[in-house]
């Protein structure tokens, strides 16, 4: 177990024997300011607050029962209330023996695995994906690796939109206007001109959009050839799909699209009505406000010139047609009746924060006993912004589609690996590009806290300095030849003793022993951007350790000491990179 976990298990058996009733299991240990200590808890202040206790006294006789002097120094109350525990050098080289024995890397499996599923991605057949999917994309899957790596039970599913009004029309243009040439050079690109095409026709002629619905009519009533070419759209499609989540190295482990949960809409629409939690206004179905929430929490109202005015979820149109929120309350309870999930995430951008909050609060009202036992969370996140400040666009005005971004971040990335590495073979130099261009990238989209609008900047994120994955990709391959020139692996320098006595040496140490903290606290709250900026510190430690240590001239034993701080520091880079769905190269 890892020093602060033990200090949290010895502090909660301390707390049950002072205070039997508290529920100690939310006592919880942090790490907090150098200047006090490694770690420190603040719990004992509210559980002295609820009782009326003095908590300087309830600290005391808490630190009177407490066994922690194998693991720190002397135990410090502080302030109002607080524990501060500073952790022996004695305990914190055993971590990283252990550490470098492959025994652990910092973190502890959960020790209450639950089950996730993890909603992401999910773009729009006969779309292309465009730079926005790459938020979705990289915070989805960075979130599924993280919770997967602590022993999480992670079920990921692609909820792609391959259903909905815009296949009539795709339907119609398929069937008019298909030109098969374009279709085989580029499928997507053609759907998506079949699509303006038909849309402005339908927008400028009444009886075209009519043919458009007819064609949608036959689809839903299971025309076969319509069926047919809507298939033929899916699996083009995918191809594009599959290739863009090959390249960025994406997997999911299911895609269910909205089409698959068509069997259920009728029956959900008629138990929501029969039950009352939605009702028939105009022709349609919708869920409505029931007045429980002030009006300005409440979802199912809006505000217009100064008046609250029903903002429904609708159900069923008034032609009979179902909603996304119909197909999201389907899914919703296809994945809890199949997988039983503790959570269920989704991650998509900020624009449809009202559609979750009404989709939630809708399925509490269908189903308030399964309610009860899942917590639904929206991962919602800003937009991608051009250098002007507006919403990333092309030269030409056009959304920049999501293969081209990542052409041209290889593209850049080449010219910027080639001037530092002239002596490398254009191969080698390409593979560097790809994994430093595709690198780059993702973690510029991952860093910014992901609710706020960040601008784009080629020149930022391929920089080699600064909070960047070029900077960490380089901080890495720059230990593997540190390790080169020892001639020795990282494997090989496995120590029985480590001896740590420079301040620097001590920081990076302790540092290490937040990687787990770190990942625990992007299960609870969902931010990989956390990751980005441990990873950027420990790179920053790394450079103060290795700028004031010797490592290949120190004395043996020292010199064996720093090869293991060097080789966890590689480790800890290349594993939290991975986290982030980034890959590292030994040599840049
Ligand atoms: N396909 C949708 C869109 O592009 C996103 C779906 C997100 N997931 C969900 N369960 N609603 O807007």
């Amino acid at each position: 177990m890892l020093p602060h976990k033990q200090i949290e298990a010895r502090l909660q058996i301390a707390v049950r024997a002072v205070l039997p009733d508290a529920d100690a299991a939310n006592v919880l240990v942090r790490p907090c300011d150098p200047k006090f200590g490694d770690y420190q808890t603040n719990a004992l202040m509210s559980l002295a607050k609820v009782r009326k206790l003095n908590p300087r006294q309830l600290a005391t006789d808490v630190v009177a029962k407490l066994d922690v002097a194998d693991v720190c120094e002397k135990v410090e109350i502080a302030g109002a209330g607080f524990l501060n525990f500073r952790l022996k050098q004695t305990a914190l080289e055993a971590t990283l023996v252990a550490a470098s024995r492959g025994e652990h890397l910092f973190f502890d499996k959960a020790a209450c695995p639950r089950t996730v599923v993890i909603d992401f991605s999910s773009p729009n057949v006969a779309k292309p994906m465009h730079v926005g999917h790459i938020r979705s994309t990289g915070i989805g899957d960075s979130l599924q690796r993280v919770f997967r790596v602590l022993g999480h039970r992670v079920i990921s599913d692609n909820h792609i939109g391959d259903w909905g009004t815009q296949f009539g029309k795709l339907l119609l243009g398929w069937k008019q206007s298909l030109d098969h040439a374009e279709l085989e050079r580029d499928a997507i690109a053609e759907l998506e001109r079949l699509y303006k095409v038909i849309n402005a026709d339908c927008d400028a002629n009444p009886s075209r959009l009519e043919e458009a619905k007819q064609e949608l009519v036959k689809l839903q009533a299971g025309d076969e050839e319509n069926i047919s070419i809507w298939k033929e759209m899916i699996r083009l499609s995918q191809i594009q799909f599959d290739t863009l989540y090959g390249r960025l190295g994406v997997k999911f482990d299911h895609t269910l699209g909205e089409s698959f949960y068509n069997p259920w809409l009728g029956g959900i629409v008629a138990d929501l009505l029969a039950s009352g939690v939605a009702r028939e206004s105009e022709g349609a179905v919708g869920v409505f406000s029931d007045g429980k929430l002030p009006p300005k929490e409440d979802p199912f109202l809006v505000n217009r010139d100064g008046e609250w005015v029903a903002d429904p979820a609708l159900v069923r149109k008034s032609d009979g047609g179902f909603n996304y929120t119909t197909t999201d309350l389907a899914t919703l309870d296809y994945r809890l009746k199949t997988w039983k999930p503790d959570e269920i995430l989704y991650v998509v951008d900020d624009r449809q924060s009202q559609h979750f909050k009404k989709l939630f609060i809708a399925f509490n009202r269908w189903q308030p006993d399964a309610a009860k036992k899942v917590k639904l969370v929206h991962i919602g996140f800003g937009k991608i912004l051009g250098e002007d400040g507006k919403p990333f666009k092309t030269r030409s005005g056009d959304t920049v589609k999501l293969g081209d971004l990542l052409d041209e971040a290889e593209e850049r990335a080449f010219k910027v690996v080639s001037e530092k590495n002239a002596d490398v073979t254009e191969a080698a130099r390409k593979e560097i590009a790809r994994v430093v261009g595709l690198g780059a990238v993702k973690y510029a989209d991952l860093l910014p806290n992901r609710q706020s609008d960040y601008m784009f900047s080629w020149d930022k994120m391929l920089a080699f300095s600064g909070n960047t994955a070029p900077y960490l990709q380089y901080a890495y391959a720059r230990i593997k030849s540190i390790f080169r020139k020892a001639e020795v692996s990282g494997a090989e320098c496995q120590v029985s003793g480590i001896a740590l006595r420079a301040p620097e040496e001590i920081a990076l140490a302790k540092h290490f022993l937040n990687f787990g903290i770190t990942l625990e606290a992007i299960a609870e709250e969902h931010r990989p951007n956390f990751l980005c900026n441990y990873l950027f510190e420990l790179a920053g430690k790394f450079t103060s350790f290795y700028e004031n240590c010797p490592v290949l001239k120190a004395e043996a034993a020292e010199r064996a000491s720093r090869l293991v701080l060097c080789d966890l520091t590689a480790r800890v880079l290349k594993q939290g990179l991975e986290l982030l769905g980034i890959e590292v190269v030994e040599q840049m």
